[in-house]
């Protein structure tokens, strides 16, 4: 569906399965940007003429649309970032290395993005504390009463990905969320590869902290959101300290902050890219978000049916409540699936995925990923498929 409003899509030899990485971007967002860029640049929160005023009031109401789009209680929630990298590690290194101690316990999983694992080791480097990691099931996904099960006194926060990268498994958060509220454990939601495609109630899902990334849903790259429970932004100090931020400072050393959400946007931020995802929710919200997972699932049990039927293929998710699919086919190595993929235009990614603990359980080093969007249709699945059936053959002849 919407075909037409993608730009990379009027090249018609082009299949992009590739989602999950990054989703390309409608001509919508794309003239946002454009016309800050052409028609009213200039900085925000410092300028008193038309076109600044009107950047302000463009940027700050951008606040509003993410409130309402993820049901957090304020836009005063609302942070923006670079990316969901950028949120978790603003996270650990604002909030959670002044609140933890040492043998204090973050519960993860192995099936975490590098972005939800490698700052918590880092903490752990640096402060003392300690990481558990729930149980994975044999499909790769996780039990709500292992994640209870996992917990112990010590432990003072959970940070899971709502949708994994890999498998695509969708966590049942606002179960676990429940849980941690009730037994004063804070919950951070990886939401990166679940915002783009179904809904999220921050309020009703008892997220206390919620990360993800622009470019993941049809919005420009180096931007991103955290939202965070004004309570404990209150409480979060910033990681880069610099002009917008502060209300004063002075030669004898003393400075004063301002509030967040400003607190936590030091320099001049992505502006364009603020106002681009602007119109990425706009245009999300257009679609609907459950017409969007109805077709992706849809899309993929049609792409699980007609990949089954390929004896050299081993499906590694077939069950995953998403468009997120990992297969490998016998004999052949993932990077070389991609490499022959690449000859028909089908862009799909290989590898690890950044989520390197995954193998530990998975036993395998790399998979081949697609990930479907709203704009991918059956017929592209067919020409994948039939792509599909002749790569095995051709890397049998040629001895791999
Ligand atoms: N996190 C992105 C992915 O899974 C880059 O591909």
């Amino acid at each position: 569906m919407r075909r037409e409003d993608f730009p990379v899509l009027e090249n018609k030899d082009v299949i992009y399965f590739d989602n999950a990485a990054t989703t390309l971007k409608p001509k919508k967002v794309i003239q946002a940007m454009d016309d800050y860029y052409q028609y009213y640049t200039a900085n925000i929160h410092r300028g008193l003429y038309d076109s600044a005023v009107l950047v302000d009031y463009l940027y700050d109401s951008t606040r509003f649309v993410v409130r309402d789009f993820v049901h957090c209680s304020s836009a005063k929630e609302v942070i923006f970032t670079s990316g969901t990298t950028h949120s978790i590690n603003l996270i650990v290194f604002g909030y959670m290395r002044y609140h933890l101690e040492a043998g204090d316990e973050v519960l993860l999983s192995k099936a975490e993005h590098a972005s939800n694992i490698l700052p918590w080791l880092r903490l752990a480097e640096e402060i003392g504390i300690v990481i558990r990691f729930v149980p994975l099931k044999s499909d790769y996904s996780i039990d709500y009463l292992d994640v209870v099960d996992t917990i112990g006194p010590k432990t003072k926060v959970i940070s899971l990905a709502h949708v994994t990268n890999v498998i695509g498994d969708v966590r049942d958060i606002r179960k676990i969320g429940k849980f941690c509220r009730e037994n004063h454990i804070l919950f951070h939601v990886d939401g990166a590869q679940s915002i783009p495609h179904m809904k999220i109630d921050f309020i009703h899902d008892y997220i206390d902290f919620l990360s993800f990334s622009g470019h993941k849903m049809c919005g420009p790259t180096g931007v991103g959101v955290l939202v965070a429970r004004e309570s404990l932004l209150k409480d979060m100090l910033p990681v880069f300290y610099g002009g917008g931020m502060n209300q004063s400072f002075h030669s004898e050393g003393g400075y004063k902050l301002k509030e967040a959400p400003i607190l936590f946007e030091a320099g001049t931020p992505p502006i364009a890219e603020v106002l681009g995802l602007k119109a990425a929710i706009e245009y999300l919200n257009e679609i609907g978000l459950d017409r969007i997972h109805e077709y992706e699932i849809m899309l993929k049990k049609y792409l699980v049916q007609e990949l089954s039927r390929i004896p050299s293929i081993t499906i590694y998710n077939k069950e995953s409540e998403s468009g997120i699919l990992a297969f490998n086919i016998d004999g052949v190595s993932s990077m070389d699936v991609s490499k022959f993929l690449n000859c028909y235009h089908i862009c799909i990614r290989a590898g690890n995925h950044c989520s390197k603990m995954l193998k530990e359980d998975m036993e395998i080093p790399s998979t081949v990923r697609i990930s479907l969007y709203f704009y991918n249709t059956k017929e592209e699945i067919d020409i994948l498929v039939a792509a599909l059936k002749k790569c095995r053959k051709v890397f049998q002849i040629v001895g791999n």
